[in-house]
């Protein structure tokens, strides 16, 4: 269930729009007072009088009672008389929450070492336009910089043995990724083979994006990486590779996930059209949180984008949080989760077995039943077991 605003806070009842002018210009009018968000850019002392202050980590509401507090000018002295109130979540469902906000105020809010698995795709500083009106571009070094204060935040909340996943370009992830190494354990530098560019002169042509996996301490809490079914032919379903006198060799539940994966589509439906560019697909954070986490464990993702994280965890039973700056995709693709559902059906019977159904139908119609050496039973692969209502898939997510 998604709950919006308006939000209780203190003695004042405050609409997500007027939080949202709070984000936007640092003061806002409410109810006739002077209402101000306060983070260290934003600090008017002299506006004390009937003010609601959102600190990096928390959200405080004064009212009334201003002379009292007019001579105060430091933040310590506000936070004694201030009513602590916690950080407000744009919406929520029984297992997550999102915030509407910079990532930094939000990490900051979150507790050390609750966090079994962090996740992140932030800009890429490629000046791109983002609906939240997000400045894009900026000198590498203050760029840097920026993601290291976020990857030092992402850290902190990490639990031992919680899994960090990094989502970059690999110019970016060349110098993050050092810099994580000197705190964390590196696992593995993923390359995700999706063309991302026109081919550029003089350079060889883009063509992966790296996800960089590192763990807290020196092994991770979990990690059961799935494992795929062997290529075929789009036409004939026929394998792409050959294997030989070793057929009866290969596991009946799919190949060895590797460290580059070259199965992750563009996001191509109908219904995610609309949304940003930027959306990762929802079968690359599948893969991620069923690699690293158990159902229940908390999944954390600062740049939510149109919800793509959150929405995998959701759906396979993950508690998370998260922020955004501006949550409207998020809550929108919350409100009707039917084409997501659906996406993630396909993509669970896809995976964990050596030939998928639809290249067993393919050979079948093209009369090539699987050789018998694969100790795989075709009316067991095609069986119709699968979950294909709402009512199984809670049980099975
Ligand atoms: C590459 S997109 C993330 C896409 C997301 N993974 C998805 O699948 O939809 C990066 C997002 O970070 C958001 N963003 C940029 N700066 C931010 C900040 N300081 N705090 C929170 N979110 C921010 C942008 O609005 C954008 O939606």
């Amino acid at each position: 269930m998604i709950k919006r605003g308006p939000f209780r806070l203190d003695s004042t009842t405050i609409t997500h729009r007027a939080v949202i002018a709070w984000k936007r210009r640092g003061s806002a009018e409410v109810k006739g007072q002077k209402h101000i968000l306060y983070t260290p850019e934003h600090w008017y002392p002299d506006h004390l009088r009937d003010i609601t202050l959102c600190s990096y980590d928390r959200v405080y509401a004064i009212f009334g009672d201003s002379d009292a507090h007019a001579s105060n000018t430091g933040l310590s002295a506000v936070n004694q008389s201030a009513k602590m109130m916690p950080m407000i979540p744009i919406f929520e469902t029984t297992l997550g929450r999102a915030y509407q906000g910079d990532c930094l105020e939000f990490l900051q809010s979150v507790e050390s070492e609750v966090v079994d698995l962090a996740f992140a795709d932030p800009p890429f500083n490629l000046g791109k336009k983002y609906s939240s009106g997000f400045h894009d571009k900026h000198e590498e070094e203050d760029y840097i910089s920026w993601c290291k204060a976020w990857i030092d935040e992402m850290i902190r909340t990490l639990k031992p043995g919680g899994s960090l996943f990094l989502w970059n370009l690999p110019k970016w992830n060349l110098p993050l990724g050092a810099y994580v190494g000197e705190k964390l354990t590196f696992r593995h530098w993923i390359s995700v083979d999706i063309k991302y560019s026109l081919p550029i002169r003089g350079r060889l042509y883009p063509s992966h994006y790296s996800l960089l996996y590192f763990v807290k301490g020196t092994k991770p809490t979990t990690f059961h990486p799935d494992r795929i079914p062997t290529p075929c032919c789009r036409h004939c379903g026929g394998e792409l590779r050959d294997y030989g006198g070793y057929k009866d060799k290969m596991n009946p539940n799919g190949v060895n996930l590797s460290d580059v994966w070259t199965d992750i589509p563009p996001v191509r439906h109908a219904k995610y059209k609309k949304r940003d560019a930027n959306a990762l697909s929802l079968k690359l954070m599948d893969r991620i949180i069923c690699m690293a986490s158990d159902a229940g464990d908390l999944i954390l993702d600062p740049f939510g984008g149109s919800g793509t994280t959150f929405v995998a965890a959701e759906l396979n039973g993950r508690r998370w949080i998260g922020s955004e700056l501006d949550c409207s995709t998020i809550v929108e693709r919350f409100s009707d989760l039917k084409g997501d559902k659906e996406h993630l059906i396909d993509i669970h019977s896809s995976k964990n077995t050596l030939f998928t159904k639809t290249d067993l139908e393919r050979r079948r119609k093209n009369g090539k039943p699987l050789p018998k050496a694969y100790r795989l039973k075709e009316d067991i692969a095609s069986c119709d077991c699968s979950p294909k209502n709402e009512e199984q898939m809670k049980i099975s997510f």
